[in-house]
């Protein structure tokens, strides 16, 4: 990482930044933590996933309208626009239905405007700034490759089990991931806190393999029947085909439903890693809360204990093997219970209630709460059953067998 600064614009005012971070993690360190806005109540939006998934960091960036900026490195000159200008009129609109509420039929959703064509139209040219997205830009960036890339397997997600797959797979093999560097989701985490175990050697094995193709800093968007895959890279879109697709993407987080879940810095461990430990954000000194338990848990309140925060660790279960290691680093290990309630400042977060104390914070950490990730199999025909145990649904046993 470098140590250099440049200076980009936002909302037209110069904000010095770390070169060598994303845009989300640079306004972040410069105090700006709403990126966004709910598009239907016009609710703060920050940083969330750091992955690309949620939407909540998407902006303007030089003119070009839902840019994702937790995946946007600052570059010198940039200008950065909240994008979602169209809020205030988006919640009148709102109001506005609302007020014929009485006459609405339960089940009213706005594609009910189909017909008349006229008043469809109409409607159509009000639902983008109702959204708050604003102004299309001029033109696109991406473009998409005709040629199809052709492999035995692809794998999706490079984490402990992704490599596994890859490695034993036969034939040629493309492994993707939206990481710049195989190991998964923990592995940039666990290096910082220097605990460096199984996957540094495998991910050592895939690059050094002849057989495998690592894609980095590649997210799959789409997947069609039989066996095609649309591919997003900084390079733009390309399709690639497969006799076989092995999914281990792992799983994605959520926070949980309480009061005022939705405030900016509040995340999952996997958010966290990817700013914290991926993209070196500053939490130096930062009153951070973790909550939950498990490894995510653990390894969260450690990565941030390394990086200087002041890190109070919340257990919800009885969970006691590394209070004594944590106690003695500076973390200070207390249990309850999960998160009731969130407290805002200027529409971030402030503190964190739970049932019988509250904790002043800035950013807190909700940890074994992930759900399995099915989005690409589910497009490709995969059965979903739901598995409380595991956090949501899972993929049907059967469609694993054939993929
Ligand atoms: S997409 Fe950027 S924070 Fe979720």
């Amino acid at each position: 990482m470098e140590n250099s600064h440049v200076t980009i614009r936002f909302q037209d005012k110069p904000v010095v930044c770390r070169s060598g971070i994303s845009v989300a993690a640079a306004l972040w360190e410069n105090g700006i933590r709403v990126l966004s806005h709910s598009p239907k109540y016009g609710r703060p939006r920050g940083v969330k996933c750091a992955r690309g998934h949620c939407g909540n960091c998407m902006m303007r960036v030089n003119g070009q309208p839902n840019v994702r900026t937790c995946h946007t490195e600052v570059t010198a000159g940039m200008v950065v626009e909240v994008q979602d200008t169209g809020v205030p009129f988006g919640r009148t609109m709102q109001q506005s239905l609302e007020a014929f509420s009485s006459v609405i039929p339960n089940g009213f959703y706005y594609k009910w405007f189909t017909k008349p064509a006229l008043v469809s139209k109409a409607f159509i040219h009000g639902i983008r700034p109702m959204t708050g997205i604003g102004k299309l830009g001029s033109k696109t960036s991406d473009s998409t490759s005709t040629n199809h890339s052709v492999f035995d397997t692809v794998v999706i997600g490079a984490g402990i089990s992704g490599m596994e797959t890859a490695l034993s797979a036969s034939g040629s093999v493309l492994l993707v991931d939206d990481q710049s560097t195989p190991g998964g989701q923990r592995f940039s985490a666990l290096q910082q806190i220097e605990q460096l175990d199984a996957p540094e050697s495998l991910s050592k094995q895939i690059i050094s393999s002849q057989h495998i193709t690592f894609a980095g800093d590649t997210r799959v968007v789409a997947g069609y029947k039989p066996g095609m895959l649309l591919l997003k890279s900084g390079d733009g879109l390309s399709t690639v085909k497969a006799k076989t697709i092995k999914w281990c993407a792992g799983k994605l987080d959520r926070i949980g439903l309480f009061e005022n879940n939705d405030l900016p810095g509040l995340m999952g461990p996997r958010g966290l890693y990817r700013l914290v430990a991926k993209q070196q954000l500053d939490v130096n000194n930062c009153d951070v809360v973790v909550c939950g338990h498990g490894r995510d848990f653990w390894l969260s309140a450690f990565l941030l204990n390394a990086k200087g925060a002041n890190v109070t660790a919340v257990l919800d279960v009885d969970d006691k093997d590394l209070i004594e290691t944590a106690t003695a680093s500076g973390i200070t290990v207390t249990t309850g219970t999960m998160p009731v309630a969130a407290r805002s400042n200027n529409g971030t977060l402030s503190a964190i209630k739970l049932e019988d104390t509250s904790y002043k914070c800035k950013l807190c950490i909700i940890t074994g709460n992930a759900k399995p990730a099915y989005d690409i199999p589910y497009q490709l025909g995969a059965k979903l059953t739901l598995d409380p145990a595991r956090g949501g649904f899972i993929i049907d046993r059967k469609w694993e067998d054939q993929s």
